[in-house]
């Protein structure tokens, strides 16, 4: 496939800005003792990286793993998890770290799996949302940068695996 072209959406600049924005939130609205952050590969990983350094509180980071059965632009609605969490997060302070909100489909149902594992406390950031799109209500707590319906890539978001090294957040024309 020839290279498309991408209109920036979100500057590198911005994002930084943002996510600092965040990280500092965070910081203030939790207790003593460490925040476990747990990022949704593979989209949320560039997210994560940033915000846990935004973060001066100690904090833990985990990853876990959620396919849509989609290759594509779209989600099928079905999710499994293909990769789960190294440690039990009992009694944790847990910080879900997603990189855009869709359908809301992944969120609930992983809010779903985590809940059952009796974190102390369970929230949601997610960097982008695109709440014209929501089929399923999700409280995100912590929320970058609300979207339109258009399809965008970088900084860590792909289509079809590409992309995801680009700085800024773009849409593919
Ligand atoms: P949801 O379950 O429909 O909320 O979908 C969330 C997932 O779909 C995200 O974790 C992304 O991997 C993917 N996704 C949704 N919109 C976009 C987009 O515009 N670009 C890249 N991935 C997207
Ligand atoms: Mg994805």
């Amino acid at each position: 496939m020839p290279q498309p072209s991408f209109r920036v959406l979100i500057t590198a600049e911005r994002i930084q800005k943002r996510v600092h924005e965040l990280g500092a939130r965070i910081d203030a609205d939790y207790p003593e003792g460490p925040v476990y952050l747990v990022a949704i590969l593979k989209g949320a990983c560039f997210f994560l990286s940033d915000l846990a350094r935004a973060i001066t509180r100690p904090a833990r980071i985990d990853f876990i793993g959620i396919s849509s059965y989609a290759k594509g632009k779209t989600s099928s609605g079905e999710v499994k998890l293909t990769k789960d969490l190294d440690s039990s997060i009992e009694g944790a302070h847990v910080l879900i770290i997603e990189d855009i909100v869709d359908s809301g489909i992944t969120l609930n149902y992983l809010l779903k799996v985590l809940s059952q594992r009796k974190p102390r406390s369970l929230r949601i950031a997610a960097l982008l949302d695109k709440p014209s799109r929501r089929i399923q209500p999700v409280d995100v707590a912590y929320s970058g940068f609300q979207i339109p319906d258009e399809f965008v890539v970088g900084y860590g978001l792909d289509y079809a695996e590409d992309y995801r090294n680009l700085k800024d957040i773009c849409v593919i024309e």
